[in-house]
């Protein structure tokens, strides 16, 4: 049997520990556990004397409605996962099987084209077109959905490009869904991050019935080590998925379930929107900068959300050579463009500190010379 390996993560997995400077994580500069708990002394004490059981397999109540709300769903309509990777994963393995057809958001984190093709199913790409600031190119999107697509997929705010559907986008998605009665896998995990606005994008949830939305704690709040994540859905769906979560994981980490229930009050998902968007707008801005300064070597259309900037440059060189390269002579790790599916661009993760993020900016563009001048 075939096996597509998550070539992006692979790359993660044998090269981030081995360089000065990691600018291939998709999250901002993580939140320390201190800073979530704040002066909150009640928080750390309920802490400090937590139990460590096993959790509630789909997630704690209180967890459940809180979450729920971030996407104005009921509690039972979510299961608690070990990060957005396995709420993707338990999603694709309920809904796709061998012979389905899936229509998948192209550039994109490729995890659910690979599970995808992996449980035997024919994957299409959606493109976003870069020739129109990459947003949505609905038509190719209608061509694609066919009587017999099982799952449109779709990732919104978009990794790594960073666009916003409108709701007129969104409104397309659902219509070429509906034609045909595909479900919908809306990964909602960027939301929160956005740039130019302080306005949450709005979730898939309520557009459609069949719609299943994922997040995390990763992106917009900071906290990707506790490996929290979620999906929400029709109750049929998320008990199909929570099945199979009871093979995969049994359940998320009980410590981090309760300091989810921290990070996903109001006044602690707003501190942390806050925090998150200052370091993306500041990063974006470095990025920026240097990029202008790049003498035509580097273009990028201005992500609308998310702490990436996903780089065009204009060389020949393959994107994997590239990064290769950086990797190198720079010692700094960046995505490659080939892992979302489109050359001659570089993922360049920029909402971290000032300082490291120059640092290795710097790193990157010695690296950049080198390959020019050969
Ligand atoms: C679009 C998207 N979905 C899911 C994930 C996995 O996130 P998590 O850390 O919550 O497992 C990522 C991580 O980069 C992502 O970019």
């Amino acid at each position: 049997m075939s096996f597509t390996p998550f070539e992006l993560e692979e790359w993660q997995s044998r090269y981030e520990h081995t360089v000065a400077h990691n600018l291939a994580d998709s999250g901002c500069h993580p939140v320390a556990l201190g800073e979530l708990i704040g002066d909150d002394s009640a928080a750390l004490d309920r802490l400090l004397a937590a139990d460590l059981h096993y959790p509630p397999v789909g997630g704690t109540d209180a967890l459940r409605a809180l979450i729920a709300g971030w996407h104005g769903a009921a509690a039972g309509n979510v299961l608690v996962t070990v990060g957005a990777a396995e709420a993707n994963a338990v999603t694709v393995a309920s809904l796709v099987g061998p012979g389905d057809h899936v229509v998948v958001m192209e550039p994109g984190y490729r995890q659910v084209r690979g599970c995808a093709l992996n449980a035997g199913a024919e994957v299409d790409p959606f493109p976003l077109d870069p020739g129109r600031g990459w947003r949505p190119d609905l038509d190719a999107l209608d061509r694609a959905v066919r009587p017999g697509t099982k799952l449109v997929a779709v990732t919104n705010p978009n990794n790594p490009v960073g666009t916003i559907l409108t709701p007129s986008e969104m409104d397309a998605v659902v219509a070429a869904a509906d034609r045909v009665g595909a479900w919908i896998l809306a990964d909602e995990v960027y939301r929160g991050t956005e740039r130019l606005t302080d306005e949450v994008t709005p979730s898939f949830w309520g557009r459609y019935d069949k719609v299943v939305c994922v997040g995390s704690l990763s992106k917009a709040f900071g906290l990707p080590g506790l490996r929290l994540g979620w999906l929400v859905a029709p109750p049929e769906l998320t008990e199909a998925a929570w099945r199979r979560h009871e093979y995969a994981t049994i359940s998320a980490a009980s410590l981090s379930m309760h300091l989810a229930e921290i990070a996903l009050r109001p006044a602690t998902v707003d501190r942390l929107l806050t925090r998150n968007r200052a370091l993306i707008r500041e990063g974006y801005a470095r990025l920026q900068e240097w990029i202008d300064g790049s003498d035509g070597l580097l273009s990028i259309v201005p992500p609308h959300a998310t702490a990436l900037g996903f780089v065009r440059y204009h060389l020949p060189h393959s994107s994997v050579e590239v990064a290769h390269a950086i990797r190198e002579h720079g010692d700094v790790l960046v995505g490659a463009g080939a892992h979302f599916g489109v050359e001659h661009h570089l993922r360049i993760t920029h909402g971290l500190q000032a300082d490291y993020l120059d640092a290795a900016l710097d790193g990157i563009s010695r690296a950049l010379r080198k390959l020019h001048t050969v």
